[in-house]
């Protein structure tokens, strides 16, 4: 999609232009001027169509031929004094169905006479543009009959304000941002054939390009380290086991100030293992690498727009498959940290991956805080459903924290308590813990508890992302598939708490 940023005296024609309305339904000078010359057509369609200026609300009327387009849009953007950035890249996202619908190439927006508090015009153009690209998103490389009136038309994007060329720079922050998360959406979606361990290493190493150092450990090494958790979920699979670790030095080579960590589950496919799962939906267990790929996508995103922070992304790749070499229930395997686990069921692996990932992580970059990303478990969609990731933490700063951005940014998180009757739950009889409670009540805060015997005082917050990282149904700026859910939250975080920080 091109993305372009016009000043509205030099707006012409188009196939579509799009006006701004708010929830008192009063039009802007360009789209009053519009009516009067169409003799009222558009004031006749809002009537008509009980078209109501509530945000994201969409009508679009034909224009006679011989007019500056082939249609007029009208989006609804509710309440001006509520408008924010968030509230704008919803804006933009949602008149992307409409202007495909309609066979629209090409579609200016005109931000007319409209001031928002807090927020500068160029900036609110720059959302909306950013909101209309992440809702264009679409992972279509594998359609080969597809013909071009069942794709998607929209190629030309223009936003015309005064001012248009203050847009470009905050428009290249979240261009930065949303590659991020497009590469996250793309990581997400390859299927288990084409992204296993090995190959997500390979997509890592690419984040070379922008400055990221990337280190990878194979089975060899991590072996000799004694990653005995993680490398038994690999092991009943034909392809080796990574850990990647990915380090971003915002604040130059000689920095020595103590990085951010980010580390994420990456289970390339889950079959379960030999507590093999149902038939039925396992394809879905693809995107078991979804906390993985947020990280690798967000290290993009500070790498891409520079952030001046310190930031250490470490994601451990593995594939669970059932076979003769598999770990069996039952087994008992010797962590990173010496600590030992009875694997009473196999399906409970990312919790394994993660053990030895989070310790590694503690134990060499001694970092300010970690936070974990992991489709963890089943429990979590159970309790919060798809809209919010369950939070865990041993440190309230952080949580409230990721709390707030999660609110600001649209990807919202939702704390969860941890406990001591809960740790209880997965003490073993013959080891030092176990993978799995002995009850199947609270699934995702045992879950959450076995992490947390792996942090060892760090500040830390698990994010069980496993309601959110695929989605069944299109939403404002996300397209129905992986959603890329934490980039954002992630490096807003990062922006809004720690960079520029002592
Ligand atoms: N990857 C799954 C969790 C999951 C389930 C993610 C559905 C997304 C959608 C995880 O490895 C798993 O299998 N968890 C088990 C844990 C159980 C064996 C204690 C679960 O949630 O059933
Ligand atoms: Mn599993
Ligand atoms: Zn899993």
């Amino acid at each position: 999609m091109k993305m372009n940023f016009s000043e509205l005296a030099s707006v012409n024609k188009d196939n579509v232009i799009i006006y701004l309305v708010g929830d008192d339904k009063k039009l802007s000078a360009g789209a009053r001027d519009l009516d009067k010359k169409a003799s009222g057509l558009i004031s006749k369609a809002m009537t008509n169509s009980g078209f109501n200026g509530k945000l994201g609300k969409t009508m679009c009327v034909a224009l006679a031929s011989g007019a500056r387009a082939d249609y007029a849009m009208l989006v609804g953007i509710g309440d001006i004094k509520k408008l924010d950035a968030t509230a704008l890249e919803k804006i933009g996202g949602s008149v992307v169905p409409q202007l495909n619908s309609l066979r629209a190439v090409s579609a200016t927006l005109l931000i007319e006479d409209i001031k928002i508090s807090g927020i500068t015009t160029a900036e609110a153009a720059a959302c909306i543009a950013n909101g209309t690209r992440l809702r264009s998103y679409n992972f279509d490389k594998y359609f080969t009959k597809k013909t071009a009136d069942e794709k998607p038309t929209l190629k030309n994007f223009t936003v015309a304000l005064s001012g248009a060329k203050a847009a470009a720079k905050p428009y290249a922050k979240l261009a930065a941002v949303s590659d991020g998360v497009e590469f996250t959406r793309n990581l997400v979606s390859e299927p288990a054939n084409i992204i296993n361990p090995e190959t997500l290493a390979e997509q890592c190493r690419t984040l070379e390009d922008l400055g990221v150092e990337v280190q990878v450990l194979g089975e060899e090494e991590m072996y000799k380290l004694g990653f005995g958790a993680l490398l038994g979920v690999g092991q009943g699979s034909a392809v080796e086991s990574q850990l990647v670790v990915m380090r971003w030095n915002g604040l130059g080579k000689a920095s020595k100030e103590a990085p951010l960590a980010f580390v994420g589950k990456g289970v390339t496919f889950d079959t379960g293992g030999i507590s093999i799962k149902p038939a039925a939906g396992m394809e879905e267990m693809k995107w078991d690498m979804g906390g993985a790929g947020v990280v690798i996508g967000l290290m993009k995103a500070l790498a891409g727009r520079k952030a001046k922070i310190n930031a250490v992304g470490v994601v451990g790749l593995v594939e669970n498959m059932p076979g003769g070499n598999a770990q069996r229930p039952g087994d008992v395997v010797t962590s990173y940290s010496g600590q030992t686990i009875e694997v009473l069921n196999t399906d409970a692996e990312g919790r394994l991956v993660l053990a030895d990932a989070l310790w590694y992580t503690q134990k060499h970059f001694k970092p300010k805080f970690i936070v974990d990303l992991a489709t963890l478990t089943g429990a979590i969609i159970v309790a919060l459903g798809t809209s919010r990731a369950g939070l865990f933490s041993n440190n309230d700063k952080l949580s409230d924290q990721l709390s707030k951005t999660g609110a600001k940014v649209g990807e919202e998180v939702w704390r969860l308590p941890l406990g001591e009757v809960y740790d209880k739950q997965i003490n073993s009889d013959i080891a030092d813990m176990q993978n799995i409670g002995k009850e199947r009540e609270a699934g995702s805060i045992t879950a959450a508890q076995f992490l947390q015997r792996f942090v060892n005082n760090t500040p830390w917050a698990h994010l069980d992302i496993a309601g959110v990282a695929w989605s069944k149904k299109d939403a404002e700026i996300t397209p129905k598939g992986g959603t890329g859910y934490g980039v954002r939250l992630l490096n807003q975080l990062v922006e809004d708490f720690y960079e520029g920080k002592p």
